[in-house]
């Protein structure tokens, strides 16, 4: 029985309880939500990104072409151009199989040009079974400017083309394609259906733009020479202004970033989902496995103005220099920034304190209104995170950043964990979570493990599950809440459930308790509600009974607990008329051999919970 007292009042929720992790990682971006056809569109690619990249990644060549890094160059920050000879084309192959296009949908190309003597460029979509919209001719003569075509699509196709096609010499650049059909149709804009289904997940807000990419690599910026080719931790002010004037760089996860979708994209996408934006900076300690610290003080107060600039940005006034730019780009209006992430995952906790404080320590003093966020490292338990709770803690910091991925039983055995956490002490930005995998029993683990969250609301502040994206065909980390390639999207059952959730955020706890033995009857295939996860740490008595009564198995755990164990990965189903486990991990001894009366495919799984569990 479940026992409710309406009289009595819980913790309170907030409306941004529940939000989005976005981190540029499986191609979240470039690729992804980003909706840019045209795949290294500056010819920036470099094996420091990828040892299996060259600047002509993903292009094809007819006739000559080179690309080149001189004087000539677009601006400082777009180094490389390519260098086009007369009767020659390049066509690109843009993400997965192709350029998607779709029929009757326009597509607007541009590309910035150099051609004193003149040339004729013709463009064309096609794929390999033949043209995919009206090809366009533009006149191209003088210095660089930006040449611009659109096209109607005649079919739809996912393995489409785009060709660049040159009369005389000419120099190119920042080649783009991008559909007119943007969410809600804005220039330099995002994916369509990606955005729509976050936007349906009504988050509280996007974290941004990550993860393990804020804070590692060089921590030097763009402008020093030594730095063009060179990994750079991410720094929002690479990310803003005109496109073709934007940095690209090594992503950590082993591609090239083009920050077309940059800081002024993210609070745009934020407000137009009715999200609280929530960025994170560089600390200036690596985390993410590069333990380094930097000891430059002058390199730390640079970020440390960068990240006052940030602020500024977001919410200053036009008459002030970096409102002026968020304004120039078109958004006078303030975005309401009240709350910003210092660091991410640090395994220094000494070190990235230290740092921590001297942001903190500004940011307060110029900003007294923002919630500045702190972390605890990389794990949710041990030396590091123990330290930097400590000194979180001790510091009186407002919030502190927890990340962990464990297994679904791990979710389902600490729905305690914040019962016990300091009611005095800083609150819990969950800023990363998933169980590991993407079938329905993780998403039921998840969706138990928040109950434990929204129990503790007064000290739970903010959640995200991560990652929220991956291209299928790019992928570094699994599992992630919405799938995608070039052409179709798909959602998990992590994601249905965190949308139950989000779109359902109550205003406040009512407290209840439940006693007696719970029961989950089902089909034996994937997960079946307690038998994933009846372990011997959360229960006493284990029976699983076929529909007519008969028990097919049970244990008290008092003989061979080892019976029981099941601590990883595997399915359920039924072969032969028998119940059996597949896909086994080594660790996973569930079914013993040997009883081969099983017939009845309706089963029904009986649990007894430990006392005080
Ligand atoms: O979400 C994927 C990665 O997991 C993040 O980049 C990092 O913060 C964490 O380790």
């Amino acid at each position: 029985a479940i026992n409710v007292d309406p009289t009595a009042k819980g913790a309170k929720i907030d409306d941004t309880m529940y939000g989005v992790f976005f981190e540029d990682i499986n191609r979240a971006a470039d690729g992804g939500l980003y909706a840019e056809l045209v795949q290294n569109r500056s010819f920036e690619y470099s094996t420091a990104d990828n040892r299996t990249y060259t600047p002509l990644t993903s292009w094809a060549v007819d006739g000559s072409a080179q690309v080149v890094n001189d004087a000539g160059r677009l601006n400082e920050r777009n180094r490389n151009y390519l260098s086009l000879g007369a009767a020659s084309a390049v066509t690109n192959a843009g993400y997965n199989t192709g350029v998607r296009v779709e029929e009757g949908k326009t597509y607007d190309f541009s590309v910035w040009a150099r051609a004193v003597a003149g040339t004729t460029l013709t463009i064309t979509l096609k794929d390999a079974d033949g043209t995919l919209a009206e090809a366009r001719q533009v006149d191209v003569k003088g210095g660089w400017a930006k040449y611009k075509a659109h096209f109607t699509a005649t079919r739809t196709s996912s393995n489409g083309r785009v060709a660049v096609a040159s009369s005389d010499a000419v120099a190119l650049d920042e080649v783009s394609l991008f559909p007119r059909d943007t969410y809600k149709g804005r220039k330099n804009g995002l994916r369509k259906d990606l955005a729509e289904k976050i936007a349906a997940l009504k988050p509280g807000f996007v974290r941004f733009p990550g993860g393990c990419l804020v804070n590692t690599g060089s921590m030097q910026d763009y402008s020093e020479a030594s730095n063009w080719e060179r990994k750079r931790s991410y720094q929002w002010k690479d990310t803003i202004g005109p496109v073709e004037q934007r940095a690209t760089n090594a992503n950590f996860w082993g591609y090239n970033q083009s920050y077309g979708l940059g800081y002024y994209e993210y609070f745009q996408f934020s407000e137009d989902i009715g999200a609280m934006p929530l960025p994170v900076v560089p600390a200036l300690v690596t985390g993410c496995g590069q333990n380094r610290a930097t000891d430059d003080e002058a390199l730390l107060q640079r970020h440390i103005q960068d990240t006052l600039d940030l602020i500024e940005f977001a919410n200053g006034p036009v008459t002030s220099e970096w409102g002026k730019k968020r304004a120039r780009m078109g958004h006078p209006k303030p975005f309401g920034l009240t709350h910003l992430g210092v660091g991410n995952e640090e395994n220094l906790p000494n070190e990235f304190f230290a740092r921590f404080q001297k942001f903190r320590a500004a940011i307060e003093a110029k900003y007294p209104d923002i919630t500045v966020i702190s972390n605890s490292g990389p794990d949710d338990a041990g030396t590091t995170f123990d330290t930097a709770w400590k000194l979180n803690r001790e510091a009186n910091v407002d919030m502190v950043d927890e990340h962990y991925y464990n297994s679904p039983q791990w979710f389902l055995q600490n729905n305690d964990r914040y019962d016990s956490y300091d009611r005095n002490g800083p609150k819990v930005f969950l800023g990363e979570y998933a169980s590991q995998g993407n079938a329905f029993k993780n998403a039921l683990s998840e969706a138990a493990f928040m109950t434990g969250l929204e129990r503790n609301a007064d000290i739970v502040k903010l959640a995200s599950y991560a990652p929220l994206l991956a291209n299928e065909d790019y992928v570094q980390w699994s599992p992630d809440m919405i799938w995608f390639n070039n052409h179709a999207s798909w959602n998990s059952a992590n994601y249905e459930m965190q949308k139950l959730f989000m779109n359902n955020v109550g205003d406040r706890v009512v407290p209840s308790t439940a006693t007696g033995t719970p029961a989950v009857t089902g089909p034996i295939s994937g997960a079946v509600g307690l038998s994933t996860w009846a372990t011997t740490a959360a229960y006493d008595d284990v029976k699983v009974t076929s529909a007519d009564g008969t028990t097919l198995l049970s244990d008290d755990f008092s003989g061979d607990a080892s019976k029981w164990t099941h601590t990883g990965r595997g399915s359920w189903s039924v072969q032969d008329g028998q119940y059996v486990q597949t896909d086994v991990a080594a660790e996973n001894t569930m079914v013993s051999a040997g009883d081969t009366s099983w017939h009845d495919y309706d089963l029904k799984v009986k649990a007894t919970k430990k006392s005080g569990k």
